[in-house]
């Protein structure tokens, strides 16, 4: 196969959801269609990252399964397929933020009893600045589930994309028989229990006639038929070009924990999704993922991976070209050409080094701590740089200093390193700097994860001092001194650690003002890391 052929054949997409809608659950049955994992339950300990902080403290120990399952490469009728997959906690979501960066389209799974929940939202806002693809899977439909038709609505009114029904689901909860497939004219029905591997039973048929009584009985297909009605009336037209555009999402209704419905997801979304997209460089212009030439960007630093050897691991998106073991390449930030010695990736349960990949996969490779979020690697006769990743506003923040003043040396490296990793972002108060640490995050957890660090990482114990701020804004001016502003006195002037000044507000009131008082400023809600 040559390397356009190779890259064609990837699909990339990263899940998203609320926590518990299923998505562990979804990812995991996928992977049984691929073959990548053999028996349910092995993709991860799926209630550590999502409980309590020292269930997701002895998940961090255990590297190796809280990471090998967030990149996962599975073959599927000839599709090469990369999950990543996003921590479930919502404190962690900015590493979901970032995840999202390096997919090519999103499949949101969302809980029929519940619709759009706060954390699908926040994450939908991403997928919505990258204009990708989102998939919908409607999901737990063998439980009691809300209308489905409002449940379309739902999505439509809360997340402002426009849907359309792939099937339709007849019944839910107890009563659930199965889906009507739009496309294919035909039901599936639902048996309970697992549906496994085994091929589903599948009756083909037409809302005309009455093939499909014997199936679903007189009241389910009336009801069936006044929905089909209703959805060719009313719904939105089916329009590839827009589903691309990220404006209207294709919706499936399933169950992951029965299997039901998943395989005629993968394979719908496997022919809707794309292949791997050109990638915009920083002035702008798109770089084609079928260039001969390699190219890549950091998008995830994960440190300590494996305990034993202390490794930090920078996993890349590979956004052009093949990549081969051993390969040198341009870290353009760095200004320095680096070899690529131990590329690994990832597959359920197990890291493998590998000795080629293509533009679409991701790879992970050791970091001498050279790596920041958002670098770009690529050959060196390519000269390209990616455009940044952004920095969404932490939420949660808190004054930082370590308890034995000895250890200063150690307690700035080890918080500079863990804020490179993009797992917390630190400030320094613009009038004192780095006297005194602020760190912010999107949620509490993650200072937990910090001090833990901290202390068995490089061996400084802190002291945390929540701070009553809920915002932060960028300054966009340039040029324009923080100290010349009319702030409210509980507003902070801070920096972050690439020099750009930011504003720590108490509230949105305090924002408000800001601008009120200073009608030249100018606020961004995400900044522009890199
Ligand atoms: P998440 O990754 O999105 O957080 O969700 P996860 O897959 O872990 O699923 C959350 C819970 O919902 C799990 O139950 C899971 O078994 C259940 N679930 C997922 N899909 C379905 C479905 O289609 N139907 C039904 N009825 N339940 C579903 P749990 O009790 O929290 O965990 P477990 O003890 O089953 O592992």
């Amino acid at each position: 196969m040559n390397i356009a052929e190779e890259i064609q054949r990837r699909r990339t997409f990263a899940i998203i959801s609320h926590p518990d809608a299923g998505k562990t659950t979804l990812t995991e049955k996928l992977l049984l269609y691929g073959g990548a994992i053999l028996e349910a339950g092995s993709v991860k300990g799926k209630k550590a990252n999502k409980h309590a902080v020292s269930d997701w403290m002895e998940i961090e120990k255990k590297r190796g399964i809280s990471v090998s399952s967030s990149v996962m490469q599975f073959q599927y009728e000839g599709y090469c397929i990369n999950i990543l997959d996003t921590p479930g906690h919502q404190d962690f979501s900015e590493d979901t933020y970032r995840t999202l960066m390096a997919a090519d389209s999103a499949v949101m799974v969302i809980d029929a009893s519940k619709g759009v929940e706060a954390q699908t939202k926040k994450l939908f806002k991403v997928c919505l600045l990258r204009h990708i693809p989102v998939f919908t899977f409607i999901n737990k439909m063998d439980r009691s589930a809300m209308d489905p038709f409002v449940l379309l609505e739902h999505i439509q009114s809360e997340l402002g994309i426009e849907t359309y029904a792939m099937n339709w689901p007849i019944g839910s909860g107890k009563e659930f028989q199965g889906v009507y497939e739009r496309d294919h004219r035909r039901i599936i029905a639902f048996h309970g229990g697992d549906h496994g591997m085994q091929a589903a039973e599948v009756t083909e048929g037409s809302l005309e006639d009455d093939s499909f009584v014997d199936v679903i009985g007189a009241h389910f297909f009336e009801k069936l038929k006044e929905d089909s009605e209703l959805l060719d009336i009313a719904g939105t037209e089916f329009d590839i070009e827009r589903v691309s555009r990220g404006e209207l999402t294709p919706v499936f209704f399933g169950s992951a924990l029965t299997n039901f419905g998943v395989q005629p997801f993968l394979e719908h979304f496997l022919q809707m999704t794309t292949s791997p997209l050109p990638r915009e460089c920083a002035d702008g212009e798109l770089l084609d993922p079928k260039r001969e030439e390699f190219s890549a960007f950091v998008f995830k630093i994960q440190a300590n991976m494996n305990k034993a050897h202390r490794d930090r691991i920078a996993f890349m998106r590979i956004c052009s070209g093949r990549f081969e073991k051993g390969m040198e390449v341009e870290h353009v930030q760095g200004k320095r050409k680096i070899k690529l010695a131990q590329p690994q990736q990832f597959m359920a349960q197990d890291r493998e080094i590998i000795e080629e990949a293509f533009a679409g996969d991701v790879i992970g490779v050791f970091d001498p701590g050279i790596f920041s979020i958002g670098d770009t690697l690529c050959d060196p006769s390519l000269k390209v740089e990616f455009q940044k990743i952004p920095t969404f506003a932490p939420e949660h923040f808190a004054r930082v200093t370590q308890k034995d003043t000895m250890k200063r040396k150690q307690f700035l490296k080890g918080i500079t390193q863990i804020a490179q990793e993009g797992a917390i972002q630190v400030f320094q108060e613009i009038n004192i700097g780095m006297e005194e640490i602020i760190v912010g995050g999107v949620g509490v957890l993650q200072f937990d994860v910090l001090e833990q660090r901290l202390k068995s990482e490089y061996n400084v114990d802190i002291k945390l001092e929540i701070l009553p701020y809920q915002c932060v804004r960028w300054i966009l001016n340039e040029g324009l001194d923080p100290n010349t502003l009319n702030l409210t006195s509980e507003s902070k002037r801070v920096r972050d650690l690439k020099g750009r000044n930011l504003i720590i507000f108490a509230n949105s009131w305090g924002i408000k003002w800001a601008t009120q008082q200073n009608p030249q400023l100018q606020l961004a809600e995400v900044g522009n890391v890199q």
